[in-house]
C-alpha cells in the first residue's frame, strides 16, 4: 500500500466557491466543439490551454461529463482550450502533448495513463516553459504545478461505508474489484474502502484484484474467476467504479444473484444510476464534473497569468515526497434515496437516466422530469 499521506483539506460542500474569473461573455455556443471559446475578455491574454483526457473506455465520464464541463468552463472564462483524448494509448498522449507544446499552449493539463509517461510529458513541457496540471489523477514522480481532483481516499471511504450500509451487521464475504494498478486514484480508492471495511470484523475478504486499465470486459472475467474461486459465496462487491460494478452485476445476473449481492460503483454514470434504481447496484459516488472543470479552468488561468491559484492544501506525491499544491473537491455518495440529486445538479439528464423501463422507477423514486 502506498503511504500516501492525505494532507490536503477537503473543500467544503458542493457549493465550494471556486469563482471563475467570469467574463460576462454569454455566447454559449456549440458544446460539441473541441475548443472553448477564446473570444471572451475574461481569460485575458492567457493563450491556449491544452487538456488531454485519458481514454473513452475506462469510464464514460471523460467524454460524456468532463469534456462538456471543461468546454463550458473554458467558454465561461473566455479562454481557448484544446481538449484531446489519448484513447488509452500513452504513446498517443505523448504525441498529442508534443503537438500541443509545439503549438504554443501556455498550460497543459493531463489525466495520465500511468505515472511514468505522465511524468515524462510534464518534464518535456517544463523544458519548453509550459506549466502543467494533474487533472483528476496525480502523476507520481511528476512535476505538475497543481493537482485538481476530488478527495479520492474519501471516495473509497464512501464506497466502503455504502457497501457496509447495504450489507448490514450480518457476516459477509466481500470481493474487491479495484481500479487500474497504474492509476494512483485506484490505490487511494482501495485504501479508503479498506479504512472502513477492515474495521468491521463481520466481513471477510474472499477475493481482491486490480483490473488493468479499468477494462470492463476484463473485469467481468476477473470477477467470474474470483466468484468461482469463492464457490459463489460472495455477499458483497466493492467495485471501484460503475463500469467495474456493471461487469460484476453481469456475472451475478448469470448466477441469479443480481440484486441480492450489493455492488458499489463510482462516477454516477447513466448505467450506474439505472442499476441503483433497479436495485442491482447499492451505491455510486458522484463527483461533479462541473466543479472539477471549473477548478481546472481557474488554476490554468492563474498559471498562465503568472498568479498563484487558490488551493485547498497539498497532496504528498508518495513516490517523490513532493507536496503538490492541490484543489481537492468533495465527493458525494449516491444511493436509491438520492439519485435525483445527480440530475438536479446537472450531473446527468432526466431523459437519459429515466428513459424506457426506468421511467416508472424514477417516478417511484420521486424523480420528476
Ligand atoms: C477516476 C474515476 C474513473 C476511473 C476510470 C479514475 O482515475 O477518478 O472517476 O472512473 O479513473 O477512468
Amino acid at each position: 500500500m502506498v503511504k500516501g499521506k492525505r494532507s490536503a483539506l477537503v473543500a467544503v460542500g458542493l457549493g465550494l466557491a471556486l469563482s471563475l474569473a467570469a467574463c460576462g461573455d454569454d455566447d454559449s455556443n456549440g458544446s460539441g466543439t473541441d475548443s472553448g471559446g477564446g473570444g471572451g475578455g475574461g481569460g485575458g491574454d492567457v493563450g491556449k490551454i491544452g487538456v488531454i483526457l485519458p481514454d473513452t473506455e475506462s469510464s464514460v465520464r471523460w467524454e460524456s461529463a468532463d469534456r462538456p464541463a471543461i468546454t463550458a468552463a473554458c467558454e465561461e472564462a473566455g479562454v481557448e482550450c484544446d481538449i484531446q483524448n489519448a484513447e488509452g494509448d500513452a504513446e498517443r498522449m505523448t504525441q498529442i502533448a508534443d503537438t500541443m507544446i509545439g503549438d504554443g499552449v501556455t498550460v497543459l493539463a493531463i489525466v495520465n495513463l500511468d505515472s511514468a509517461s505522465g511524468a515524462a510529458i510534464q518534464e518535456k513541457a517544463a523544458a519548453a516553459g509550459v506549466a502543467t496540471i494533474d487533472y483528476d489523477r496525480l502523476t507520481l514522480g511528476g512535476s505538475a504545478e497543481y493537482y485538481v481532483s476530488f478527495d479520492n481516499v474519501v471516495v473509497g471511504e464512501l464506497q466502503g461505508q455504502g457497501l457496509a450500509d447495504c450489507l448490514g451487521d450480518k457476516k459477509a464475504n466481500i470481493v474487491y474489484l479495484n481500479g487500474s494498478p497504474t492509476d494512483n486514484n485506484a490505490t487511494l480508492f482501495a485504501q479508503g474502502a479498506h479504512n472502513v471495511l477492515d474495521e468491521m470484523k463481520n466481513y471477510t475478504v474472499v477475493g481482491e484484484q486490480a483490473v488493468p486499465e479499468w477494462d470492463n470486459e476484463e473485469a467481468a472475467v476477473i470477477f467470474e474467476q474470483l466468484y468461482t474461486a469463492a464457490d459463489g459465496k460472495v455477499d458483497g462487491v466493492l467495485a471501484a467504479n460503475d463500469g467495474l460494478g456493471g461487469a460484476a452485476i453481469s456475472i451475478l445476473e448469470r448466477a441469479g444473484q443480481a440484486g441480492k449481492v450489493p455492488v458499489t460503483g463510482q462516477d454516477a454514470t447513466v448505467e450506474g444510476l439505472q442499476n441503483i434504481l433497479a436495485g442491482t447496484q447499492c451505491m455510486s459516488v458522484y463527483k461533479s464534473a462541473t466543479q472539477e472543470a471549473n477548478a481546472l479552468a481557474e488554476v490554468a488561468i492563474a498559471l498562465a497569468s503568472g498568479e498563484e491559484a487558490e488551493t485547498t492544501g497539498t497532496t504528498e506525491d508518495s513516490e517523490s515526497g513532493r507536496e503538490v499544491p492541490s484543489i481537492l473537491l468533495e465527493p458525494q455518495a449516491i444511493t436509491a434515496d438520492n439519485v435525483g440529486d445527480v440530475i438536479a445538479d446537472g450531473g446527468q439528464k432526466y431523459e437519459d437516466v429515466c428513459s424506457g423501463e426506468y421511467e416508472q422507477m424514477c417516478a417511484d423514486a420521486g424523480i420528476q422530469p
